[in-house]
């Protein structure tokens, strides 16, 4: 109850940048006090594992610094295969009957060594289609790798009091700007670099989810092969960039084109997936947030494809902002990059 109930930082150690959000809470509000990104070279992070562990420390530090940071308590989070997230079906039981049963009930659904994880679960309500059941969401990190994460964080001299996941930050994040809406199904998409998250939330309870291992380093990559240009060009011409020596602006949309047809078709693999595994209604609308949503042509496109409306989430949306401190434009450019910082930044200690 003494505690210091001072905010902590958000750091979201994404595979294109580290990423920093630092609010202030007054009254239920939150303020925007400071705000960073620091790109990290391609091959540093690879598949979610850590090549260059000194890179990301070195970042993370002078990212801090030059954010003038003092604090040492952070919040961050995970993400990747080393994660697994699933909606399970058990027999009613209370909260402390399930903790003490967990291990051995999830062990079926982890594809790792029990041992070797560590679980966390949160009942969810009862099964709708058998009373005598109750819905769980059901948590579960290697435990390496979430150690190799907690040591980066510890040589960076910092203390990770906070230790969320992506997805479940940006549903926080989510949940303070635009709130859960009851009895509406919507997705969350959380297109980055090479990962794209899909949540499915109905009401207030996230009842899906699933991470694809592509984001927009794969509009940059077939934009490289297809046009024989360098990494910083592909990259230059999809942020839309049309001056690329000896090459016509056709051709790149033409490649632009085909590669946003393919990633979308991922999302709408995974939304498929969830309508045909699921007895809740269809979704009917998507929240579109990480780098790749600032693509208007992303949006159009998965809006074509599933039909139904699709809007870039600003992770601002009700933090108040000191504007003589902040670009508004520049944030609004900025922001989609920040969801799951601005949800992290948004935990307090002891969330889990
Ligand atoms: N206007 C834009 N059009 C297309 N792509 C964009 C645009 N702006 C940013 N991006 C892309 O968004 C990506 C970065 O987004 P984000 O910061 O959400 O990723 P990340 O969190 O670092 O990656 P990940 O979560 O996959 O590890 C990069 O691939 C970048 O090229
Ligand atoms: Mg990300």
């Amino acid at each position: 109850m003494f505690a210091s109930k001072k905010d902590i930082v958000g750091i979201d150690v994404g595979s294109s940048a580290v990423k920093i959000v630092r609010l202030r809470e007054s009254r239920g509000t939150f303020h925007l006090e400071n705000i960073g990104i620091m790109p990290l070279a391609a091959e540093t992070i690879v598949d979610n594992t850590i090549m260059d562990s000194t890179a990301v420390v070195d970042s993370i530090h002078n990212l801090l610094n030059a954010m003038k940071i003092k604090t040492k308590r952070v919040a961050t989070s995970v993400s990747g295969h080393s994660v697994i997230i699933r909606k399970i079906s058990l027999p009613n039981m209370t909260d402390a009957e399930l903790e003490a049963s967990i291990q051995w009930e999830a062990e079926q659904y982890i594809p790792f060594d029990i041992s070797e994880v560590n679980i966390d679960f949160q009942i969810l309500g009862s099964d709708a289609k058998d009373p005598s059941q109750m819905d769980v969401m059901l948590v579960a990190a290697k435990r390496d790798f979430v150690d190799d994460y907690t040591s980066l964080f510890a040589e960076a001299g910092l203390e990770p009091v906070v230790m969320d996941i992506d997805c479940f930050a940006v549903e926080n994040m989510f949940d303070y700007n635009y709130g859960f809406v009851d009895n509406e199904v919507v997705a969350l998409i959380d297109m980055g670099a090479s990962a794209t998250s899909v949540s499915v939330l109905s009401g207030n309870v996230s009842i899906f989810n699933r991470d694809i291992q592509t984001g927009g380093n794969l509009l940059s990559a077939e934009l490289q092969k297809r046009l024989g240009v360098s990494s910083e060009e592909a990259e230059r011409a999809k942020l839309g960039d049309r001056n690329i020596a000896d090459v016509d602006s056709d051709s790149i949309d033409d490649i632009l084109t085909d590669a946003i047809e393919n990633l979308v078709q991922e999302v709408q693999r995974s939304l498929d997936f969830f309508a045909a595994t699921s007895s809740e209604d269809r979704v009917t609308k998507v929240y579109l947030t990480g780098g790749v949503s600032n693509s208007e042509k992303v949006r159009e496109t998965l809006e074509e494809r599933l039909g139904i409306s699709a809007e870039r989430v600003d992770p601002f949306r009700n933090v108040k902002i000191n504007e003589k401190e902040f670009d508004a434009e520049y944030l609004d450019a900025i922001g989609p990059m920040f969801s799951v910082a601005a949800g992290l930044a948004m935990r307090k200690v002891g969330d889990k």
